[in-house]
């Protein structure tokens, strides 16, 4: 089987098994720092409420939620390929007509060229089985002027920190087993952060996809990354 297709699979496999309990685990396993590192991210996307916004990996709708909460007029596009994932969010938004859920992944996004202005990705390019790809079809749907947001999982820059991270995230599937019952959904969790990408060879990923003036910040010494990048 060749490696997109196995990881599409396994991916799927795991995020069905964790929607859940995905919300409660994400608290646990981040200690809370999830929300915060949330908030920065909202803070930094900048909601407008004219603007249309596509909140990729969307899962249960965290990124929605917290944009909506501040104009409750956007126009969020909720997209996501997993679609317990999806629909474990749903309830949040029944009475917002403005936020429409679409069940499809970041590399064959189902919509127009040049449509969002802000497309904002949570947690959620590591899972993608092609990132490059996923990067091509974020330029392709962003308007001209439009920007990139991703916050993600990174490299820790300090080895003392990195050491002690290291200690933490080996617990993290064994809390899996106690709370879901499988320990296997968090060793991909743990495993796909390492063998993830560094900072700088995401930014270039970025600006091989087309996108201008990419940058990044990092938070709690890099341990998440918030991208961000412009179609100019
Ligand atoms: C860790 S959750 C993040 C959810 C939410 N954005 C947050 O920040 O809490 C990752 C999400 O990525 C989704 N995902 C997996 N493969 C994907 C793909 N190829 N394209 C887009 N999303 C994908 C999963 O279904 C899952 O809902």
């Amino acid at each position: 089987m060749k490696t997109t297709k196995l990881k599409k699979k396994i991916v799927k496999k795991v995020f069905d098994k964790v929607h859940d309990k995905y919300d409660f685990m994400n608290d646990i396993m981040s200690l809370g720092s999830h929300r915060l590192w949330k908030k920065e991210f909202i803070k930094i996307i900048n909601p407008k409420p004219s603007e249309i916004i596509i909140d990729m990996a969307s899962g249960t709708g965290d990124i929605s939620k917290l944009i909506s909460n501040k104009y409750s007029n956007q126009n969020i596009l909720r997209m996501d390929p997993n679609y317990l994932m999806l629909k474990k969010g749903s309830n949040n938004f029944k009475k917002n007509e403005k936020i429409v859920e679409i069940c499809a992944s970041a590399e064959n996004i189902p919509l127009k060229d040049n449509l969002v202005d802000t497309y904002a990705i949570s947690f959620g390019i590591r899972n993608a089985y092609d990132t490059q790809k996923a990067l091509e079809e974020a330029f392709r749907i962003t308007k001209k002027g439009g920007k990139f947001i991703c916050l993600e999982f990174f490299k820790i820059n300090r080895p003392i920190l990195k050491e002690l991270y290291k200690i933490y995230s080996n617990t993290i599937p064994t809390i899996g087993e106690i709370i879901v019952g499988d320990r296997k959904p968090y060793e991909y969790l743990t495993s796909s952060i390492e063998k993830f990408y560094t900072q700088d060879e995401f930014k270039n990923m970025l600006e091989k996809s087309k996108f201008k003036n990419v940058n990044y910040i990092n938070l709690m010494a890099g341990v998440v990354s918030i991208h961000t990048a412009w179609k100019i």
